[in-house]
């Protein structure tokens, strides 16, 4: 990162947002993944990390970490330092702290850690001051790893596959959130929900007008739809602006990257000069948003 470090003058966001639900294939992950790459694109400096032993935020953008190699579960169990540890990506404002399957260990190890729920904090404070966004791709499962995303971020981002078991368990999240906010991190708010893999059908209708009902006004406007390419993409190494930027799923996470920039709560803000800072202005009025092209990786610290 050091290379690369933008002026902390220029007043970045820092908003950290954690993307969360205790069920697996509802898409996590391809949400953080395009959610990041779009706002990358857009101009603001993207962090995602990816706290799934999974990794499938990591391999989704092409990024395959040899097992000897440091990623978030030293963070969290080693203390080393993040900045040594995240990883410049295919897109230029999208940066990666990787994933690896040791992280599958960490929640056993981390129970018995000191200010064990804090360790995710610790480490995105010391690297906030480089983001606009630090987006938390988070594993299926309300445990400790969990509530270090919940314990290091002011907003949750819920998404909700469009089907009949949509809200399912949901109470458990809400309660789990509540509790974090009572007991850990007063700043935590549910920004949204967004509803995932719709297509035309009745019952999808009748899962939306639930969720609606549920969640009230927290559900984004934008549903993101069954979309193949979308589940393609992640076998190339490429976010969907990559793979497929004309395609319906990639309006959609467009549209969704769209509505939370514009979600923006300004008792958050690091500075309040209207909505868009104007260095993400100026950046649009270059003509150069969104900004499509690939580079070529920079810098890494280590070797991946
Ligand atoms: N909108 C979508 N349309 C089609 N397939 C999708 C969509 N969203 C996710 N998928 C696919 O569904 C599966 C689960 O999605 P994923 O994002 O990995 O969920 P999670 O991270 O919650 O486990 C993956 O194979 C993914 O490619
Ligand atoms: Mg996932």
């Amino acid at each position: 990162m050091a290379e690369n470090k933008p002026d902390k003058t220029a007043s970045l966001l820092g908003r950290v947002i954690s993307i969360v639900n205790q069920k697996g294939g509802v898409g996590k992950s391809t949400t953080a993944i395009n959610l990041s790459a779009y706002l990358s694109c857009s101009g603001y400096r993207t962090l995602l990390i990816d706290l799934d032993p999974q990794g499938n935020s990591t391999t989704g953008l092409g990024i395959y970490i040899n097992k000897n190699h440091n990623s978030i579960y030293d963070v969290l169990i080693n203390n080393l330092d993040p900045g040594k540890i995240i990883i410049s990506t295919q897109y230029e404002y999208l940066d990666i702290l990787p994933s690896s399957t040791k992280l599958a260990g960490a929640e056993i190890e981390l129970v018995s850690g000191f200010k064990r729920e804090y360790r995710l904090k610790k480490a995105i404070d010391s690297v906030a001051d480089f983001y606009d966004y630090i987006i938390i791709d988070c594993l299926p499962a309300l445990g400790l790893l969990t509530l270090n995303a919940l314990t290091a971020s002011k907003e949750v981002v819920i998404p909700l596959q469009c089907e009949y078991y949509a809200l399912e368990g949901i109470g458990r999240l809400v309660d789990t959130i509540n509790l974090v906010k009572k007991n850990l991190n007063p700043e935590l708010e549910i920004s949204g929900i967004v509803v995932t893999m719709y297509s035309k059908t009745r019952l999808a209708n009748q899962s939306i007008k639930n969720i609606n009902k549920y969640f009230n006004k927290k559900v984004y406007k934008t549903v993101i739809p069954r979309n193949v390419r979308l589940a393609e993409a992640p076998s190339y190494g490429k976010s969907i602006l990559t793979y497929d930027p004309g395609c319906p799923g990639a309006a959609a996470y467009h549209n969704l990257a769209k509505e939370i920039i514009n979600n923006h709560n300004h008792k958050n803000r690091k500075d309040d000069s209207g909505s868009i800072p104007l260095r993400i202005k100026n950046f649009w009025d270059s003509g150069e948003a969104p900004r499509h092209a690939v580079k070529k990786r920079k810098y890494s610290h280590q070797s991946v």
